[in-house]
């Protein structure tokens, strides 16, 4: 995933928007699993849905980093790589072909947690970018309604019981407020805008709450982008019928800002006069009340997956496998904001951002920029080597 996160760097001279600019622009034995206890009621979540609840550790990402630690050969560090099995990430839904795997994330989760999914399958899929193009092209709304969300909705249904958070389409609105010059975005855009809104819609149950993804500091965080991007992600929503399990957004998906650096990470670059957002904490508190205005929920769930080890991008922009980085907090409740209801891992930390092969279809080339990891797989394949980087650069450690 991730764009070519451009600014809209609205000049305060010229007041112009100017041209988008590229200024910030994802065999040990296996895990015991317990009999689920049955929840004895049907979940009705509001409020903060994380307060009295884990996230999930589901099957696919620990599976994955299982399988991982079995292939390292330092004993210590293979100990430390089977505890990342236990923090609760979120499901990436990708394809319709993932829709099987829903289930298996949401039936033996125990009551006092909540299960964790990314709604991913737009038509036209990653807009500003190549490496996260997806399966559905642009103008398949019908079948991201029918085949995609639809599906998976019926599925919920059947786990009342089961508290579920969601983060709805990264990129996608965030794609429309900053990169709408680029033709593939003006294509996407009325399927984005359609597609979200319909899944809002349909999810909204009570046992579900959803977070929309609002980029991070370094997109919508320009002073110039905040209302426009609140104005945005609050259109869809109220398009959507203002859906009650709507708690707010998702911030940093995939991303590489730390919470509260200060100064933050580019705070020192020319251009930071036209950003205030210089950390994520920061984002927060000044995007919150802009989408509360635009008459938005304002809640917010921060990815700090991969954000241990900052001052590794050349520039705000770099999204793609950022080399040097490291498992950041861990999932929790605690985040001393009350603007936060949870830092969460969002992107599986491990799972590649794209491929660094210049010869496939889905190369960008921000995965071959200096500071992106190479060799690097396919989006969302697994690199082993990454994993290994972001285990020894935990912080705090495993
Ligand atoms: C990327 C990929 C997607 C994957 C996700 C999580 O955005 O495009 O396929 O599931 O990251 O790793």
């Amino acid at each position: 995933m991730k764009g070519i996160f451009a600014a809209i760097l609205a000049s305060a001279v010229t007041g112009v928007l100017a041209a988008p600019s590229p200024v910030e622009k994802g065999p040990v034995t296996a895990r015991a699993i317990a009999p689920r206890a049955a929840c004895a009621t049907a979940v009705t979540l509001s409020g903060n849905p994380f307060a009295s609840r884990k996230i999930y550790a589901n099957k696919f990402y620990s599976s994955e980093v299982i399988s991982a630690a079995s292939a390292i050969a330092d004993p210590a560090l293979a100990a430390a790589a089977t505890k990342v099995a236990e923090v609760g990430t979120f499901m990436w839904i990708d394809t319709r072909d993932k829709i099987n795997i829903v289930e298996d994330t949401i039936k033996d989760v125990p009551c006092d947690q909540i299960a964790a999914l990314v709604i991913y399958d737009l038509p036209g899929r990653d807009c500003a970018a190549k490496a996260s193009n997806g399966e559905l092209p642009v103008g398949s709304l019908a079948q991201y309604k029918s085949e995609y969300i639809d599906p998976i909705v019926a599925i919920f249904k059947k786990y009342p019981k089961t508290a579920i958070a969601l983060v709805i389409e990264p990129d996608s609105l965030p794609n429309l407020v900053t990169n709408a010059n680029l033709q593939t975005c003006k294509d996407s855009a009325s399927g984005y805008r359609d597609g979200v809104a319909y899944a809002l819609k349909q999810l909204n149950l009570p046992n579900i709450a959803m977070y929309i993804d609002a980029g991070h500091g370094g997109w919508l965080g320009w002073n110039d982008n905040l209302k426009p991007g609140a104005k945005e992600l609050a259109t869809v929503y109220k398009a959507a019928g203002s859906p009650k399990q709507v708690r707010g957004v998702a911030t940093n998906v995939a991303g590489w800002n730390a919470w509260d650096l200060s100064p933050g990470e580019f705070s020192k670059a020319t251009d930071a006069q036209w950003n205030k957002a210089q950390n994520e904490k920061k984002f927060v508190e000044l995007f919150s009340p802009e989408l509360k205005s635009a008459g938005m929920p304002s809640q917010a769930i921060v990815d700090t997956g991969r954000n241990a080890v900052t001052g590794l991008r050349k520039e705000w922009g770099h999204w793609c496998n950022v080399n040097g980085a490291g498992f950041g907090v861990r999932p929790t409740s605690t985040t001393g904001s009350s603007l936060v209801d949870s830092f969460v891992w969002v992107k599986p930390g491990g799972e590649s951002d794209g491929t660094s092969d210049t010869s496939a279809t889905r190369y960008d080339s921000f995965c071959g920029h200096e500071d992106a990891f190479k060799p690097s797989p396919e989006a969302g394949a697994w690199n082993q080597a990454y994993f290994e980087m972001l285990l020894q650069n935990a912080k705090p450690a495993f």
